[in-house]
């Protein structure tokens, strides 16, 4: 049986519900976070912490957990009571409950709701994955991870019926990310590019790692947005994120990169991240 935690108690999957009025449901107004574990161990928690709290202070809602520790002690229980080794956890937190008013009253008690989800089998989308591009839609917040997630599934879905893995979201001319990841190339000099932090994308958690390890291994790393002419001569494209680490990219719109083979540097950074997620948490 499916073990859920709702505002302090660990339910049965069908005995774990909140109210009609949350704010999440009613709004879309809270925020999420999406970790992995793996044997049963938590990664990056305290890169997601950060961001789950920077969340939650964007959008002026508490801070539910006073310590915490207290976090980490429910994640813990979480993954024993579903007795999983491997997969993620969803944390969300709203606002909280109210009679549905677009004007919110400082004195909510938030609604936290986290759940397991098992690993999936990634080995073949390792090889290689296809992505289209379209117009980003998304509000002014990309930095916030909210569950207003509206414009992001609706891409997603449409990548999803046309086989593909992603949809890179363009702003300006310009590729901000894909919709459940963040987007890299790799210029015909070796530099490796991606949007800068900035209101128009998620700070990845997976993608300051990968920076981080590019520096490392001396690549150069330019932080500045590409477009769909540097696309057209790049040697190399990738997208990361905490449910697939690091992803080649063999194609983008009808443009193939590198033979669709992954390229040198993609396929290093996908070793060197695998050894620094075994020995960081
Ligand atoms: N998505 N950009 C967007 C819009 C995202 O939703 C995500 C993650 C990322 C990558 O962030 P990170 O490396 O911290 O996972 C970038 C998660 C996986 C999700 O919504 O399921």
């Amino acid at each position: 049986m499916e073990i859920f935690y709702v505002n302090g108690s660990f339910r049965n999957k069908n005995k774990a519900n909140i109210s009609v009025q949350d704010r999440g449901f009613n709004f879309s107004d809270g925020v999420y976070e999406l970790i992995a574990f793996n044997k049963r161990k938590i990664i990056l928690f305290e890169r997601h912490l950060e961001r789950l709290k920077s969340s939650l202070i964007s959008l002026g809602i508490k801070q539910p957990f006073t310590n915490y520790q207290t976090l980490r002690i429910i994640i813990d229980k979480l993954i024993n009571l579903n007795n999983l080794d491997n997969g993620y956890i969803y944390i969300q937190i709203t606002r909280g409950s109210s009679k549905r008013n677009h004007i919110f009253s400082d004195n909510l008690k938030q609604n936290v709701v986290l759940f397991l989800i098992p690993e999936r089998n990634i080995e073949k989308m390792k090889k290689g994955v296809e992505v289209r591009t379209s117009k980003d839609m998304r509000w002014g917040r990309c930095d916030i991870k909210s569950i207003s997630l509206l414009p992001n599934i609706l891409s997603k879905q449409e990548a999803h019926l046309n086989g593909l893995y992603e949809t890179w979201q363009i702003k300006d001319k310009l590729v901000t990310e894909g919709t459940t990841s963040n987007a890299f190339i790799v210029d015909k000099d070796d530099n490796i590019r991606t949007h800068p932090k900035s209101f128009n994308i998620l700070g990845g958690v997976t993608r300051e790692v990968v920076i981080t390890l590019a520096k490392n291994c001396r690549y150069k790393v330019i932080e500045k947005p590409f477009s769909m002419d540097d696309i057209l001569k790049c040697k190399e494209a990738f997208l990361t994120s905490t449910t697939v680490k690091i992803l080649p990219v063999t194609k983008i719109d009808d443009y193939e990169i590198n033979n669709k083979k992954i390229g040198k540097i993609t396929h290093n950074l996908m070793n060197k991240i695998n050894d620094y997620l075994k020995e960081n948490d």
